[in-house]
């Protein structure tokens, strides 16, 4: 048997996946033991099924953040070894034409949030952060400096589409908008990107033409409480390992991509 790792979770809302996560670690499924639950939203309900099973939990109000940013207040600050050109380098959230103030912005805020967040997690012995609803980019100031060896990254994100179809805010929404026949859900691990780090698992269902959102959400939810867990047992057996595969395109461009390979 694999020893039992400990898994983080942040949240941000119903927690759906939290609960099946939760579960999976109490019934075996999961080789691991959930230690906290943090949300950016104060209302997440999923805080609440965290306390049922006596889980630590947290916040980091997000919204709070950026409100006293822009009402200028000296409590934000972003932290002293924040440094923004290197995070321009680095993030693949936004593209250069997009206005620097709004950009700026964007980066501090989230920097002083994922300060706070890095400072109540560092008090827990944690092996594998696990985003289940998240509805937060995380960026390259917090990857960092939670992926200490970025050979071997330790975020998880679940998104509900088929990725890298439909990356965004709304995986099902999109999907069942483009008109697509096969809907599905995606495990990965968490780049610079959005939605756009190497895949672990991904499931698939069909769409049938009397199909709807709210019966597309149900499908996929399903196949999410299912996936999730299997995923993360593959990462507490140490059977995730990623790669770097370079390929010259066509074109004579260089092409690199990390994938991950399922020993
Ligand atoms: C899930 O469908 C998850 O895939 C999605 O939010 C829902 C959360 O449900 N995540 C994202 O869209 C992340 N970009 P839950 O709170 O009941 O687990």
């Amino acid at each position: 048997m694999s020893k039992k790792i400990k898994i983080g979770a942040l949240i941000s809302g119903g927690g759906t996946n939290l609960q099946a996560i939760i579960d999976s670690c109490e019934s075996g499924k999961i080789d691991g033991e959930m230690i906290f639950v943090g949300s950016d939203n104060p209302e997440a309900r999923g805080l609440q099924r965290a306390k049922k099973h006596t889980i630590s939990t947290f916040v980091v109000d997000y919204k709070k953040v950026v409100q006293l940013y822009k009402n200028e207040s000296d409590e934000t600050q972003p932290p002293e070894d924040f440094n923004l050109d290197e995070i321009f380098s680095k993030q693949n959230l936004f593209t250069n034409d997009r206005d620097i103030k709004k950009t700026t912005q964007y980066f501090v805020t989230r920097a002083i949030a994922e300060a706070e967040l890095l400072d109540k997690i560092k008090t827990y012995p944690v092996d594998l952060l696990v985003l289940a609803g998240f509805m937060r980019n995380l960026t390259p100031y917090f990857i960092d400096r939670f992926n200490i060896n970025p050979n071997h990254p330790r975020i998880m994100n679940i998104h509900p589409a088929l990725l890298p179809a439909f990356p965004g805010v709304d995986g099902y929404g999109d999907t069942y908008k483009y008109g697509a026949k096969v809907g599905g859900c995606t495990v990965h691990f968490i780049d610079y990107g959005e939605d756009s780090g190497p895949i672990i698992g991904q499931k698939a269902f069909s769409i049938a033409p009397n199909d709807t959102i709210e019966t597309i959400k149900e499908k996929g939810l399903k196949l999410e409480w299912e996936l999730y867990p299997e995923c993360i047992q593959l990462y507490a057996q140490g059977c995730l390992e990623t790669m770097k595969m370079s390929y010259t395109l066509e074109s004579g461009q260089a092409y690199t991509r990390t994938i991950v390979k399922i020993n």
